[in-house]
């Protein structure tokens, strides 16, 4: 079976909406990447995602719903997460909260733990599925499990095929990373939210988040806290060299800033523009005809800190 790729528009949320209604699974972009979305409240739905990507029942899922009125019906926010979703959303940040057992999400979705990872996306097309669809969707990156995130429709198809009856189309993502993930004070993975920005989120007193990179994965109880934040991950089929200045012949280059590359992320250095091109150029390096791929230095302010997280999970064998 080969996947449906239909442009955004009302009937393809209808169709999409009637796929979900059955338990089914939709690809689904977002601001950040696409997902792949099912039915958070339907068991059967939701192991339909896990089947599809190949990913361990141990790691579970981002809920995606409309507005925070219906996140608060799923996970018990205090005055940071109010905060937070106030500044934030619709927008890339999920928050892990604790979970209302009585909102009756699959079990599947957040694995045996006792929180939830919730998220109101911006996105037109997520945002019309969630209207169509009147549930919390689990919808985790649309690829197969460790690899690259889809940030366009193609990515979706090439990464997992016939596995998803329906892709909805509606161009790149804005974002291109993957939403930064906060749960209390810690960010659990950064994303296109920075450090910067959270720290100036949060009500006064109790201290800003907590830099992330020797955080996770963190361990409690021989589980990990956030499961998906394995040292590798976001993998191209082929090695990865960080910080190179220039390619070996073996290499495909991609660039930033003054190095040029065989293709470059931003001339101007514009970190934003990176990211919305990263996973881009991570699927283009992969096909490639060079068995290697290195990457120029990005600089880890800002939303460059995610650019390097997913870089060095790309890295890691
Ligand atoms: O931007 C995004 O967040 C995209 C779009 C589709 O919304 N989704 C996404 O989902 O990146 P996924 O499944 O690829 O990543 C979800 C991450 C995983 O690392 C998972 O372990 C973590 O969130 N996670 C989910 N529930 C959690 C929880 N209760 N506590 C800690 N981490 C959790
Ligand atoms: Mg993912």
């Amino acid at each position: 079976m080969t996947p449906q790729i239909r442009s955004y528009d009302d009937d393809v949320i209808a169709a999409a909406a009637a796929i979900i209604g059955g338990g089914g699974i939709v690809a689904v972009p977002t601001e950040t990447v696409y997902g792949l979305a099912a039915d958070a409240t339907n068991a059967a739905a939701v192991a339909r995602i896990y089947a599809a990507k190949g990913r361990p029942a141990f790691n579970p899922l981002i809920v995606h719903v409309a507005d925070l009125a219906a996140a608060e019906r799923i996970a018990v926010f205090g005055d940071d997460a109010r905060a937070l979703a106030a500044a934030f959303w619709p927008g890339p940040l999920t928050l892990v909260l604790p979970v209302r057992a009585e909102a009756g999400v699959a079990a599947l979705v957040i694995a045996g733990l006792d929180t939830i990872a919730v998220r109101v996306p911006r996105h037109r097309a997520m945002q019309a599925l969630l209207a169509a669809t009147g549930v919390p969707l689990a919808a985790p990156s649309s690829n197969a499990s460790n690899g690259i995130s889809p940030t366009r429709a193609a990515h979706v198809a090439s990464s997992l095929g016939g596995r998803v009856p329906l892709i909805i189309d509606d161009g790149a993502c804005a974002a291109g990373l993957e939403s930064t993930i906060v749960a209390g004070r810690t960010i659990l993975r950064p994303g296109p939210i920075t450090a910067e920005q959270l720290t100036r989120a949060f009500p006064r007193g109790g201290g800003g988040p907590a830099s992330t990179s020797e955080l996770y994965p963190r361990l409690r109880g021989g589980t990990l806290i956030a499961p998906g934040q394995l040292a590798s991950h976001y993998a191209p089929s082929k090695p990865l060299r960080l910080d190179a200045a220039l390619a070996n012949p073996d290499e495909y280059l991609i660039g930033f800033g003054v190095i040029e590359g065989d293709e470059n992320l931003s001339r101007s250095a514009d970190l934003a523009e990176a990211a919305t091109r990263l996973f881009d150029a991570l699927h283009r390096a992969d096909a490639a005809p060079q068995p290697r791929i290195a990457t120029a230095p990005i600089p880890h302010d800002g939303i460059g800190a995610a650019i390097n997280d997913r870089l060095k999970r790309a890295a890691t064998r």
